[in-house]
């Protein structure tokens, strides 16, 4: 091994959050040779989004077996398995990050829990490109338990803050709404809803009868997954609870689960235009009339057997739902369960109240107030009120600008450069889109700071498979700090010109989506789209793409094992080698 890689690979990487983003880039730092890999998270636990704390028994995700993991560890079907076509729990994946932390980090990282960091500034940048020149990192934390700030130096960052790990709560819903309107109840954001669930059960009492007006009422403000996820909890417990929204997630339903050749391949990917139209089947059904009609005759079909699985009536306000092609909002409920929400919306055990924007709480203290001035008494105000960037709190408006991962203005017009079939008549993009743009390549790294190597951001690409793709940019984020020869931009004006034209494509792409997505996903929303997004990755690194294979008429229906990943490493070492002899 040549010393100046050694350098690099001795060299200190911080790796903020300990979610599956942060956990997959230290296992594959590890086996790539980084000697000195530091997590920092403060949580008390592993996970972020499935941590310990998080999850709740009785809580499904997005997710079916064998979608959401890493190639070096399996992992047990979830409870009922049978019943609900594999669709994993929380509780499943809780015990399967703990897994994977056991049994390939502990001991081996080095782990900092219960450590906030609170601001990360470079003191010195390297020589772009020069391996042998480290940047100095200084991190900023804060022990939660002592109270006590410290400060420590590393070469290299990640940041794997989750793209939505910090609560988002607006103003007239916030504490200070609370006792400006003397609000006696109890209120709390739906990520606190784990650890504030028993005190829930002990304050409100199970219902008498159904409808029972004399019922204490568990009020939720929200329409996506995480309001109705609480809501189905409450109602199974027997609480009552009423659930307020304007607008929903649109969802899938199936009255049986969907075949894996189906569910766990290609199949659906390909009937979303990904940004570059790699195979000839996508090019059909992209930029032919004929593949736009299919495509839109698919969604159809998907959207219309999920409201028929449920019996959802044509005039629901679960129809003012996000599009299913045009949002990347989709709560995927899979098989028809008894015991899920719109099961238990179906038979009454949840109340709803819609179309309806709270305003607020209502000044006699007693519960909140609706827009057409109705009251509605609550014990409990549950926030459902969605998630926000995490990285806004921990770097200066002056690092953001040095390392260039902010908002900034567009070069670019917004323009449909596309002209896809499949995507005529589509919502106009967001008044806002114009203002501003991000310029982060791939989705990982901000274009302004490419040429350094020492600054990468994990688990920022929306992605239906996060197993996956975290595994793969994982390996990116690994040849990148290593400077691997990558099939990328030699130069910071050709990948910021690159890295604004994935974000054009974006704002094209998912036209409302803009008003609710943060930086963290702004130029990444390769939601249906992951394989190809991560066949690109795969591109890049000089590694085989597509590897799920299948001949001309089969590829479309092979199932994506992420197993197919697991000689990822020897891979890339062989090509490094293979370059180094040269
Ligand atoms: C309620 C909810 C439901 C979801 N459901 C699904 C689903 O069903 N299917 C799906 O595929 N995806 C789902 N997601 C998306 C989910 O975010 C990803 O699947 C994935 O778990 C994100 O992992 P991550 O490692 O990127 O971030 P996270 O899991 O959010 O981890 C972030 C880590 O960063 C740490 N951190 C953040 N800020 C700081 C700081 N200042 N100092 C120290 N540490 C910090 C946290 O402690 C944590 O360890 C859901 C997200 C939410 C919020
Ligand atoms: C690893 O990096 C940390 C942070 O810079 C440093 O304090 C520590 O001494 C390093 N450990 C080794 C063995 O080099
Ligand atoms: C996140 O999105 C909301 C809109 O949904 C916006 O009000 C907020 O400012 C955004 N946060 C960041 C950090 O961009």
């Amino acid at each position: 091994m040549s010393t100046s890689s050694r350098g690099v690979l001795d060299q200190p990487v911080c790796i903020i959050g300990a979610g599956v983003a942060g956990l997959i880039n230290a296992h594959v730092l590890l086996q790539d040779g980084f000697t000195n890999v530091t997590l920092l998270t403060r949580d008390a636990s592993v996970g972020g989004v499935w941590a310990r704390e998080r999850v709740y028994p009785g809580l499904y995700i997005n997710n079916v077996h064998g979608e959401y993991r890493f190639s070096c560890l399996e992992m047990p079907p979830p409870e009922r398995s049978d019943a609900t076509g594999g669709r994993l729990t929380g509780i499943a994946m809780r015990d399967y990050v703990e897994k994977f932390y056991e049994t390939h980090l502990k001991g081996k990282a080095h782990f900092s829990f219960q450590t906030e960091v609170l601001g990360i500034e470079r003191r010195r940048a390297s020589p772009a490109g020069d391996p042998n020149e480290p940047s100095i990192w200084s991190v900023r934390v804060k022990d939660l338990p002592s109270g006590q700030v410290r400060e420590e130096n590393f070469a290299r960052i990640i940041l794997a803050t989750g793209g939505c790990s910090n609560p988002q709560v607006p103003p007239y819903l916030s504490e200070a709404a609370v006792s400006g309107a003397g609000y006696q109840g109890l209120v709390f954001h739906t990520s606190q809803f784990s650890t504030k669930l028993d005190e829930v059960l002990e304050l409100v009492k199970p219902r008498v009868n159904a409808n029972g007006p004399e019922d204490e009422r568990v009020v939720v403000i929200g329409g996506g997954k995480s309001a109705q996820d609480v809501c189905a909890k409450l109602a199974n417990e027997g609480r009552r609870v009423t659930i307020v929204f304007d607008r929903t997630d649109v969802f899938l339903a199936t009255p049986d689960p969907i075949p894996d050749f189906a569910r766990k391949s290609r199949f659906l990917s390909i009937l979303h235009p990904h940004r570059v139209l790699k195979t000839r089947l996508e090019r059909f059904l992209h930029t032919t009339w004929l593949g736009g009609k299919i495509v839109h005759a698919v969604m159809d079909l998907l959207s219309t057997t999920s409201y028929k699985a449920y019996n959802i009536p044509l005039d629901s306000p679960f129809r003012r739902a996000h599009s299913l092609f045009w949002s990347v909002r989709l709560s995927d409920d899979g098989a028809v369960r008894s015991d899920s929400f719109y099961s238990l919306v179906g038979v009454g055990a949840i109340d709803v109240v819609a179309p309806h924007r709270v305003k607020g709480y209502s000044t006699d203290g007693s519960g909140v107030t609706l827009d057409d001035g109705t009251t509605l008494s609550a014990k409990v105000v549950v926030l459902a009120t969605g998630y926000q960037s995490s990285w806004t709190d921990i770097f200066t408006k002056e690092t953001v600008e040095e390392i260039g991962f902010g908002k900034h203005a567009p070069t670019l017009p917004i323009e449909d450069n596309w002209r896809y079939s499949s995507m005529k008549d589509g919502p106009k993009p967001h008044p806002d889109s114009r203002q501003w743009t991000t310029t982060i390549y791939r989705g990982i790294v901000p274009a302004k700071n490419l040429l350094h190597r020492d600054f990468a951001i994990a688990g920022a690409l929306f992605t239906a498979n996060p197993g996956y793709t975290n595994e793969v940019v994982a390996h990116w984020i690994s040849s990148y700090f290593q400077n691997d020869r990558m099939n990328i931009p030699k130069t910071t004006e050709e990948v910021l010109v690159e890295a604004e034209k994935e974000s054009v494509w974006m704002k094209i792409r998912f036209p409302d989506m803009l008003s609710w997505v943060n930086d963290s996903y702004s130029t990444s929303l390769d939601f249906w789209t992951w394989p190809q997004a991560a066949d690109e990755l795969l591109e890049d690194m000089g590694v085989s793409p597509q590897r799920s294979g299948g001949g001309w008429f089969t590829w479309p229906f092979k199932i994506i094992d992420t197993k197919e990943l697991s000689t990822l490493g020897e891979e890339r070492r062989a090509l490094r080698s293979a370059h180094r002899r040269k």
